[in-house]
């Protein structure tokens, strides 16, 4: 009887987590374990998801490039860029011609980031930070994009939320929402189409199309509303501001310095540590 039991116990554990480490990744776990396990995989990462580079530009690339054509300077953001899958997608595109900016909160799926972009190193810019407070000025990106990444984070609503901020008006929105049977095990961290689309409508987004895209994912589009006419160019400088007091920030001798005096450190491979300087990390 006391081994069954033992049994049991062994299996339930086991199942717990499983769940929470490998179908969850470490979602309800907070944010730090989501990243941590990424750090430890980061690795493997493009072994086990083996993007299709065609499949990549045809859902992705040529799309946004299309969408940007008029816009020669503008700034992409993608948020939890994991080791630059956007970027890798979007700046082959030869009518792209903008900048990207990459944030993420495992350091070194940006390490791999950094190396897969390097022959574009002048246009991308790649930050190591927490997705649920941006560090950028309000409306200045023409693209925020978040790609099967929204279900990890500890309060999805709360990073659409930035993210819409961030967003100039006229900008496009591009998210994944998660579906299939995995999602059932994430409450509250994935969504039907219906609640995504009143999610979105909700932050006053429109035209949101939610369309079918991968067996464990929809791609979802929206615009926020207002015109935005193209900019000269900006330098990826002149949108940051700082993690820890939200001033702006200027480039000092190989590293960023904001308003108030705090320093942001520049790695070696060119990624910007805010995540140094953040408190609550
Ligand atoms: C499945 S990967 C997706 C990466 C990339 N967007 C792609 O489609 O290949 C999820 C990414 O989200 C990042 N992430 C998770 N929570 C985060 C947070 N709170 N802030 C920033 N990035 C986060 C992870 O570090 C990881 O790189």
């Amino acid at each position: 009887m006391g081994w069954a039991l033992g049994i049991g116990a062994a299996l339930v554990i086991a199942a717990l987590l499983y769940w929470q480490l490998i179908i969850a990744e470490g979602a309800y776990l907070g944010r730090r374990v989501v990243a941590l396990l990424y750090d430890w995989s980061a690795h493997l990462y493009d072994r086990i998801k083996q993007y299709d580079s065609g499949y990549e530009a045809q859902f992705l690339g040529r799309p946004l490039a299309n969408a940007l054509f008029a816009f020669p300077n503008a700034l992409v953001l993608d948020v939890a860029t994991g080791t630059a899958r956007l970027a890798c997608a979007l700046f082959p595109e030869v009518g792209f011609r903008g900048r990207i900016i990459g944030l993420d909160l495992a350091r070194k799926m940006l390490k791999h980031a950094a190396e897969k972009t390097r022959r574009w190193s002048d246009r991308t810019m790649l930050i190591w930070d927490d997705a649920s407070q941006l560090p950028f000025l309000p409306d200045c990106f023409e693209v925020v994009a978040c790609l099967e990444a929204l279900e990890f984070m500890p309060d999805p609503d709360q990073v659409l939320a930035e993210m819409v901020r961030v967003l100039r008006p006229g900008g496009i929105l591009l998210i994944t929402n998660r579906i299939g049977n995995d999602a059932r095990l994430m409450p509250g961290r994935t969504f039907s189409a219906a609640e995504i689309e009143a999610k979105l409508s909700g932050l006053a987004l429109e035209m949101v199309q939610v369309r079918p895209w991968q067996v464990e994912y929809d791609l979802v589009w929206a615009t926020k509303p207002g015109f935005c006419t193209p900019d000269p160019p900006r330098d990826v400088e002149a949108v940051l501001r700082c993690s820890v007091c939200e001033s702006g920030i200027t480039r000092r001798d190989g590293t960023l310095v904001c308003g108030q005096g705090h320093t942001i450190p520049i790695a070696a491979d060119g990624v910007v540590e805010m995540a140094r300087v953040r408190k609550d990390l």
